[in-house]
């Protein structure tokens, strides 16, 4: 499979998620206004991934900086930084590569910083693969043989520039023996579940059948399910969890049928200076994206849209949050604590 994120040491290529499944495009970025550019648009996306391409792109923005002081290079690398926060607002782990990238920005000369930067970048790269492949093993002790699981927007590889959280999740039941298949939703409005979760799971010869968003609950009063798994863009200490729009219903559905609803994340995503999962700010994007599909208008033109990426599950629909430090139960504000 083509991997998310590499680094090319002079560039980031990437695969482009937003032409997905019908073209498997690779875009080398050697501009760091463009990863920026990549990460708003969505053609880089996933809360883990997100944090790796940032990485990266402040390494790049770096290298770009030319014949400066190192005073004059430290400012311009700020405004680098900046670029990379103002990009997306929801998921924790952007913010935290940004300040990891930023303490390692203390070293004697500019090249040495360059260089710093860089091995930072690859190491938070390899942490988020190891964690993922961890939280994997861990979270497919939860999976049962002959498991039915559903899953929202994509959790993957691609999301992760790793193994995956949710679907890593599934993957490694698989390869403990299970027999396991996964009903994906759509993911409107932009489709990672119809685009990329599907895509996903059948180069993995996992079972899947796509339904739209609105299925969900009939699949559940017909005992089609047996969990629902999910990743995470934010979990609060109070283990409250941000995910793609459409989670929260879904966590509701799962609670009124006595279903599991499982959120596998790696411990950067966790936020522990948040006591409330009220407190996460969610992106409101392009009203484009609700009134076309795909490019093409599906609405009268000029209706009013609101266009929110994620909700809030409150911790009471949550049966578990599976990271790479262990499982994490309920009372959140508790178990969350140990894990960072
Ligand atoms: O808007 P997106 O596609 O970046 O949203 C992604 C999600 O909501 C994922 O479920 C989340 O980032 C977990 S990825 C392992």
């Amino acid at each position: 499979m083509a991997t998310a994120i590499e680094w090319l040491d002079d560039k980031l290529r990437i695969l482009d998620q937003s032409r997905l499944p019908r073209e498997q495009v690779l875009t080398d970025l050697d501009d760091y206004t463009d990863v920026v550019l990549a990460i708003k648009e969505m053609r880089i996306r996933g809360a883990p991934a997100i944090g790796v391409a940032a990485a990266y792109g402040i390494a790049l923005g770096a290298s770009s900086i030319k014949g400066a002081s190192k005073d004059e290079f430290l400012t311009q690398l700020n405004q680098v930084m900046q670029a990379f926060a103002a990009s997306r607002p929801t998921a924790v782990n952007l913010f935290l590569a940004i300040n990891r990238m930023r303490r390692v920005a203390g070293g004697e000369s500019v090249a040495e910083i360059r260089n710093s930067l860089i091995n930072e970048a690859k190491q938070i790269h390899r942490e988020e693969i190891t964690a993922t492949e961890l939280l994997s093993d861990l979270g497919a002790g939860l999976i049962k043989d002959g498991y039915r699981l559903l899953t929202h927007c994509n959790a993957g590889p691609l999301a992760t520039a790793g193994y995956g959280t949710a679907l890593g999740v599934i993957k490694a039941a698989k390869d403990q023996g299970k027999e396991v298949s996964v009903f994906a939703t759509e993911t409107r409005p932009l489709l990672q579940g119809a685009r990329l979760t599907t895509w996903e799971l059948r180069q993995e010869n996992i079972p899947v059948t796509l339904i739209t968003d609105s299925m969900a609950g009939y699949f559940m009063q017909q005992r089609k399910l047996d969990c629902v798994i999910v990743g995470a863009d934010r979990i609060a200490a109070n283990g409250y969890t941000a995910n793609k729009i459409g989670t929260y219903t879904l966590a509701v559905l799962a609670n009124a049928h006595g279903i599991p609803f499982y959120v596998a994340a790696p411990t950067t995503t966790i936020d522990l200076s948040l006591t409330s999962g009220y407190q996460i700010p969610i992106e409101e994007r392009n009203p484009e994206e609700v009134t076309h599909i795909q490019g093409v208008a599906i609405a009268p033109e000029g209706v009013d849209v609101a266009n929110p990426a994620f909700d809030i599950t409150p911790n009471q629909y949550i049966s578990a949050i599976i990271t790479e430090r262990g499982i994490m139960r309920a009372p959140y504000i508790e178990s969350l604590n140990t894990v960072q």
